[in-house]
């Protein structure tokens, strides 16, 4: 548990592995087992949602990673984003899912989404585990939200303050 003067669970580890179960049947629905599937994991907050999201489809899957980082103070994004590291196959004719940690202002996701949809790939579609829609300054398509959320920094379940609290299972709200 975060040592912060207030701490509060805002979802239990029980809410977000049922939710990460119904969003595995979506992309299932979405996705038929005819069909190739590639998940992109945007390192490092996505590790967990992912991890728990590949056990979860009852479907072969490929994976890869890429990681990204947004300039500026810890709690907010300041909007530049920084490849830091890309993928290591190409995306041309392939069904593809991003999986995000959380989308705030949008501007990570568009970023992404936009460099993605540069390589051509046949589908591309985003599934974030939270989303905090009144922050939002860019509108971009999130095809699978795992919990809308209000306005608040939250730590755990692959999301961080500092890189801590990655590990928890459940997601706190901080301060
Ligand atoms: P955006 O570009 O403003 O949408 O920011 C998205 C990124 O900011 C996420 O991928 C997270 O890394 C980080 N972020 C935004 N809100 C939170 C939060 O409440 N806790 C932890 N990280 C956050
Ligand atoms: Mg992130």
């Amino acid at each position: 548990m975060p040592e912060a003067t207030q701490v509060t669970v805002m979802l239990t580890a029980d809410q977000i592995q049922n939710r990460v179960r119904e969003i595995a049947r979506e992309i299932e629905r979405d996705f038929p087992t005819s069909e190739d599937l590639h998940l992109v994991c945007v390192l490092k907050g996505a590790f967990m949602f992912l991890s728990d999201l590949v056990r979860a489809l009852e479907r072969p899957v490929s994976l890869d990673f890429m990681a990204v980082s947004s300039y500026g103070k810890s709690t907010t994004s300041s909007g530049e984003v920084r490849l830091v590291k890309d993928l290591d196959s190409g995306l041309e004719g392939r069904n593809v899912v991003i999986v995000e940690d959380i989308v705030d202002t949008g501007l990570t996701l568009q970023y992404l989404q936009d460099i993605l949809k540069a390589r051509s790939p046949r589908k591309l579609h985003t599934a974030c585990l939270l989303s905090k829609p009144s922050r939002r300054l860019v509108d971009v398509k999130v095809d699978y939200i795992g919990f809308t959320i209000e306005d608040r920094f939250v730590v755990g379940y692959g999301l961080d303050y500092g890189e801590k609290y990655r590990n928890l299972r459940e997601i706190f709200v901080l301060g």
